[in-house]
């Protein structure tokens, strides 16, 4: 990386970039540095097509991420808290960041955290991770997509339960939620989702951006545009080589090597 960052770590594996939130003694709770290095990092990998596929996680094994840094809370004004939110906007910035984002969950995840995590696109738990949305018992409201994301995931009942009992949820809970995609064994946590990792990031880097765009469509248009714009997306695959690379390959009983083009 041409950055150094104090907050956070990152790591190549081949196509997969890891994020790492690097903060265990204050269990990863996300500061203002540590969004707006976050925010940072995604902005060189965006353009890096080395990188096929990015991962956050956090540091050490007790959590992912425990939400917003509390501490910065205390005698923030109502303004400065909405620029924090606004204008270092890394959920939003994973959200619609051109290449999958995976949430590896290592702990607890919590707040903005659990926020961070559903700005992924996918979410793989550990066996020892546990989920919520505790804001309320601070007297707040989930702020960095809370109310919107996870009610869409999971659908308005458990969001409204979790949201307004703040209680946390184990992994399986999650993942009987549909919140989680998988638990995996603590030990299996990191193998488990490199396994998915790789596999997405064989895959024709140009499609998954689409893909990406597509599927973010269902949730934020009417069926019929949603329908109408996944077919000229659709139609947008024909003018990559990958497309003529992925046809070709299946009809030569190959296997293909996209190369995102
Ligand atoms: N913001 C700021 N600091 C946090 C934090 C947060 N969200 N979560 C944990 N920390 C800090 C603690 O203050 C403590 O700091 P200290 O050692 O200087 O006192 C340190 O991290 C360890 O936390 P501790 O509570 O001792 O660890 P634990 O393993 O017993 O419990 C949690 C972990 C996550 C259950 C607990 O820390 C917690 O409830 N955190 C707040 C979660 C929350 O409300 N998040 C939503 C924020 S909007």
């Amino acid at each position: 990386m041409s950055q150094s960052y104090e907050t956070i770590l990152v790591e190549r594996r081949e196509r997969v970039a890891i994020i790492t939130i690097n903060r265990p003694e204050k269990r990863n709770a996300l500061n203002i540095q540590t969004r707006a290095e976050g925010a940072a990092v995604l902005d060189e990998l965006r353009d890096d097509d080395s990188v096929r596929v990015v991962v956050f996680t956090g540091a050490g094994d007790k959590a992912f991420i425990a939400g917003a840094d509390i501490a910065e809370f205390a005698g923030r004004s109502a303004l400065a808290q909405r620029a924090v939110m606004l204008e270092r906007g890394l959920f939003n910035a994973i959200d619609t960041f051109p290449k999958p984002v995976i949430a590896m969950v290592n702990g607890y995840c919590l707040g903005g955290g659990c926020e961070l995590a559903l700005a992924c696109d996918i979410r793989i738990a550990s066996d020892t991770a546990s989920f919520g949305q505790p804001e309320i018992n601070l007297g707040i409201i989930p702020g960095g997509g809370g109310t919107q994301r996870l009610t869409r995931l999971v659908g308005e009942g458990k969001a409204m339960e979790m949201i307004l009992t703040g209680e946390i949820i184990s992994a399986q809970e999650a993942f009987r939620l549909g919140l989680a995609n998988q638990v995996v064994p603590a030990d299996q946590l990191e193998t488990k989702t490199m396994e998915v990792a790789n596999r997405i990031a064989e895959k024709s880097p140009i499609a998954l951006r689409l893909a990406k765009e597509a599927v973010k469509l269902a949730s934020r248009s009417n069926l019929d545009e949603g329908l109408r714009r996944e077919v000229d997306i659709f139609a947008l695959c024909f003018s990559s080589e990958d497309k003529d690379e992925g046809v070709n390959a299946f009809l030569e009983k190959r296997k293909p090597e996209f190369r995102g083009k």
